[in-house]
């Protein structure tokens, strides 16, 4: 694949864009950059922007989009670790995470997230650590179901375990078999692919996904200024509890006993909330892009 050829549809764009403020003078760090489609926006807003991603194919490819920009610096990193990637620039004035991987590491084979296409089983957003081939190898089997189990929210979490810890696949298609071997005909799903959850599941644990988002949740406080504000557009469930979870205890949580009629603790946060809800694509967004149904902007400012 070229890097002309990645293609990726941003997601909430106008949304988490207009809620981050971009603006001269600003300092924006995009934590993960993909085809740069929030990064261009935040640019075009007047705002100087940090890329980071884990990817270096993906750096590439925004950089082609917008290298051209004097504002736009790309950085290659983990966003967990942005206190050492950004460490020159903090703190800043915006942190954006839009978590997932995008649609050209989806689509590639080579690098083995698709159930559809033969590919090497390797799961990997970046180049370090072990491939969901290795994981599997080196995973016993009880832990093996409780990753499928809880990040693929998978019902046929043991067996499926039990057979792929027998059949250690080390291509894509070969886990989707051994997968569907596992879960009895009448059992698979209608709407998605048996594989399906199996393989969001690995490739969670394959990137260390929700322990980098706790990471990075955690380093809010040192890494915005005071006005600064924060944006995590997550696709799944046990993600966005976490950002939700996450932004209240930032915010002070009132820790009055229940059944007070009016607060008397007083508790106040350095953050405030700003999306009391969750925001949610559009109905014309969802349409053009089925991506964006499962999508969550969760946004906080840090006020003081
Ligand atoms: C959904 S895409 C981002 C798309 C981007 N917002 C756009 O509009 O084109 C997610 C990107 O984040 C990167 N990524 C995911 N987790 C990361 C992490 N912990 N640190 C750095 N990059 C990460 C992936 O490699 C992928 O390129």
């Amino acid at each position: 694949m070229g890097d002309l050829d990645f293609q990726h549809q941003t997601v909430l764009l106008r949304e988490a864009v207009e809620l981050l403020r971009p603006g001269a003078g600003k300092v924006i760090i995009d934590g993960t950059l993909g085809g740069g489609g929030h990064t261009e926006a935040l640019l075009a807003g007047g705002a100087s922007v940090v890329g980071v991603d884990r990817d270096p194919v993906a750096l590439a490819a925004a950089t082609a989009r917008v290298g051209g920009n004097p504002r736009f610096q790309p950085r290659q990193g983990n966003f967990a670790d942005l206190s050492r990637v950004a460490a020159d620039l903090l703190p800043v004035d915006g942190v954006l995470v839009d978590l997932g991987v995008s649609s050209p590491q989806l689509d590639v084979a080579e690098r083995g997230f698709s159930f559809n296409k033969d590919g090497p089983l390797d799961m990997r957003m970046g180049p370090d650590g072990p491939t969901a081939a290795e994981l599997i190898a080196t995973t016993d089997e009880a832990e093996l179901a409780r990753i499928l189990k809880e990040y693929g929210e998978e019902p046929f979490a043991r067996p499926i375990a039990r057979e792929l810890k027998r059949a250690l696949p080390t291509r894509t298609l070969e886990a989707a078999e051994v997968v569907k071997r596992a879960v009895p005909r009448k059992a698979w799903p209608t709407r998605i692919h048996v594989a399906t959850r199996t393989f969001q599941a690995l490739r969670m644990a394959v990137n260390a996904e929700l322990e980098s988002l706790d990471t990075l949740l955690a380093a809010l406080p040192a890494l915005l200024k005071v006005g600064g504000r924060a944006a995590v557009i997550s696709f799944h469930s046990l993600e966005d509890r976490r950002v939700k979870d996450a932004f209240r205890a930032l915010a002070g949580q009132c820790t009055c006993p229940p059944g007070l009629p009016v607060c008397v603790c007083k508790s106040v946060g350095d953050f405030q909330v700003l999306t009391k809800k969750a925001v949610a694509a559009s109905e014309e967004e969802v349409e053009a892009n089925p991506r964006s149904r499962s999508a969550h902007l969760r946004v906080v400012e840090k006020v003081r």
